[in-house]
């Protein structure tokens, strides 16, 4: 029997908490840690293992709000420590680079380059140190009564099988979780756009071609060159959905990545065996409300980005701020406002990173059955960005993270 939160019931395995948060991903672990440090008990349950979660290689550009938020978190020394704050980042267009000035564009804004393997880790490290509730391996997820006043969550941990009684759920499950499916279709919305081709990525133990990041648009197809420390390299390339991991050795990954490189830039990049090799398909997705009665949606279990632009962690971190919120004003201050207009407010800003990334993605890959004719626009919407205060600026405002 685990030990748990306000009242427990060891007969029937029947835990009772205030929120019970589908999924130990980035949105789930910090939503608890919050809540936790306003005294509001809540219950984790997360399918894999700690060291399953802490295996994906994800996203790696955190927007100055989100890192202002993981340090109310009080889980932001290492990330002050270790990440590094970019205050720009370079375009190459066919050969040429050009700066974007974050900072000069935003009055000083900028973003931390650190990884979501790191961030979750330290979410880890603080709700175990908090005693937090964080049930690994809690098969069978399901969600009861959502849609009532007494909602409840059930899983399996071996032979036994266990329920949570709460007053909300969270589906924080990511995009193949149980809680959007859950949601009668007649209530749901869902959008979506496929885009014909996927990023092939690697991680490296080499030191990072380029200081800043560089997003490069070649006839060859789009490229991506990060990273998580001096290092520690990650670097990307668009494929068409047909390759898989496998057609790809570290030696045909290189050489093509440097192909989609200014010669200077190639010339400079250094390689290595490759500690991690995957495949990312592209996909725009919302689902439309993010609340069902007493399920509440949040990051991934409810939109998904194209990476480009690096949106979907940050807007995973903008629901949870205004899930935290709403959160602390219904049981703190006794209003429940903040949770009524939960689903309205994050999806005002979900949609604006929706269409920052389709922008990003548009301009800068190479799209196999394009028309002159888009051919054309999608060169001119480059051009007029690399020329235009103020586009740089709209770039800028969006890369660095509206406000919340
Ligand atoms: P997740 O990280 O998916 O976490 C959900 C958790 O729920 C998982 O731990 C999962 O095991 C658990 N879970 C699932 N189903 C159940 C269940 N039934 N019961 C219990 N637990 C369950 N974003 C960026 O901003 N920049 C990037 O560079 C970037 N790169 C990416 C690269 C890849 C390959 C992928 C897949 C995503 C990338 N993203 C990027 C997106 C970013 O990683 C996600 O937006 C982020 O992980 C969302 O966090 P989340 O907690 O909402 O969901
Ligand atoms: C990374 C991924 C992105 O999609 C992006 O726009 C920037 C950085 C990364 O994994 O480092």
């Amino acid at each position: 029997m685990i030990g748990v939160t306000d009242r427990e019931d060891t007969m029937t395995n029947t835990i009772r908490t205030k929120v019970g948060i589908i999924g130990g991903g980035p949105s789930g672990l910090l939503l608890s840690q919050l809540l936790d440090l306003k005294g509001i008990d809540n219950v984790v349950l997360e399918k894999h293992t700690r060291d399953y979660v802490l295996s994906r290689i994800r996203a790696g550009v955190l927007e100055h709000g989100f890192a202002e938020l993981m340090r109310e978190a009080q889980c932001g020394d290492r990330m002050d420590a270790e990440g590094e704050i970019h205050e720009g980042f370079e375009i190459n267009d066919h050969g040429t680079m050009h700066r974007v000035d974050l900072a000069g564009h935003t009055g000083g804004n900028s973003v931390v380059v650190y990884g979501q393997t790191e961030l979750t880790r330290d979410l880890y490290d603080v709700r175990e140190k908090m005693g937090g509730k964080v049930i690994h391996e809690a098969l069978d997820v399901a969600i009861h009564g959502a849609n009532t006043d007494s909602p409840a969550l059930t899983y399996r941990q071996g032979d036994e099988t266990f329920r949570v009684e709460c007053d909300f759920i969270i589906g924080a499950d990511g995009f193949h979780g149980v809680s959007r499916k859950s949601i009668p279709r007649d209530v749901l919305n869902e959008f979506e756009k496929i885009y014909p081709f996927g990023w092939l990525g690697v991680l490296s133990r080499t030191k990072p071609v380029n200081p800043e990041l560089i997003y490069s648009k070649t006839d060859r197809g789009f490229a991506l060159c990060s990273l998580r420390s001096q290092t520690l390299s990650r670097y990307y390339i668009q494929v068409p959905l047909t390759e898989s991991v496998e057609d790809w050795s570290d030696d045909d990954f290189w050489a093509e990545l440097r192909a989609r490189l200014p010669d200077d830039v190639a010339a400079r990049l250094e390689t290595g065996p490759s500690i991690e090799k995957s495949i990312a398909p592209l996909r725009s997705f919302v689902a439309e409300p993010m609340r069902w009665g007493n399920l509440f949606l949040a990051g991934d279990a409810a939109h998904i980005v194209p990476p480009t632009g690096a949106r979907g962690l940050n807007s995973a971190a903008s629901d949870i701020y205004y899930l935290y919120h709403g959160m602390v004003d219904h049981y703190l201050n006794g209003d429940g406002a903040g949770l009524e207009a939960y689903s309205a407010k994050a999806l005002a800003r979900v949609w604006k990173a929706q269409r920052f990334s389709w922008w990003m993605t548009t301009m800068l890959h190479h799209f196999p059955d394009q028309s002159d004719y888009d051919r054309k626009l999608q060169e001119i919407e480059l051009a007029y960005l690399l020329s235009s205060e103020a586009a740089m600026t709209s770039l800028a405002e969006n890369y660095v993270g509206l406000p919340f």
